[in-house]
């Protein structure tokens, strides 16, 4: 990721802390190395991909039933976001303050969702400003995979 806002990556361990993360290939591959105190359940359609700390699954219904937990956290990128944002009940944004060159974008969210939180913080030095956002369901999810 293009910024580095330490606090952020407090929030994210804190609120994703001993709960399956659901991830793509490439986001696995992108991480400084396995997270403690979290399952990675990672998507690819290799099926010879393996990796140490990766528990591997070749869909997002296969990687939701490797979970098994009453709540799974994905993690991104674009495809997986995209796939579980019709059963998603909560999200967890964090908005930078700034723009920045980018390859990976998260789909539109659409309409359905209420914000229940927010809270804002100011640029410091080099870090941008960002804000934290949670976002609730505010109908049911489409359907009941998750
Ligand atoms: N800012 C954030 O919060 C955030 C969050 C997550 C990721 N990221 C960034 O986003 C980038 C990676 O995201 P990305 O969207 O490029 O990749 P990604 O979703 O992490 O991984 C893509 C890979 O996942 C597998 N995959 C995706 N959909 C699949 C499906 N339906 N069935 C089976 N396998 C599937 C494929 O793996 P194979 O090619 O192995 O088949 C595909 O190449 C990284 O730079 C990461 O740092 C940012």
């Amino acid at each position: 990721m293009p910024w580095h806002i330490p606090a952020d990556f407090r929030r994210v361990k804190s609120l994703t802390m001993g709960k399956p993360l659901v991830m793509g290939r490439k986001t696995f591959e992108s991480l400084p190395g396995v997270l403690p105190g979290r399952r990675h359940i990672v998507i690819t359609r290799d099926r010879s991909w393996s990796a140490e700390g990766a528990e591997v699954a070749h869909s997002l219904d296969d990687a939701l039933a490797q979970a098994n937990a009453p709540q799974i956290v994905i993690f991104g990128g674009a495809d997986i976001y995209a796939a579980a944002l019709p059963i998603a009940s909560r999200i967890e944004l964090t908005q930078i303050a700034a723009d920045y060159p980018g390859d990976t974008q998260m789909p539109p969210l659409g309409p359905g969702w209420r914000e229940t939180f927010r809270e804002e913080h100011g640029a410091e030095g080099d870090r941008p400003g960002f804000t934290w956002i949670t976002l609730l369901r505010s109908s049911p999810p489409a359907c009941g995979r998750g």
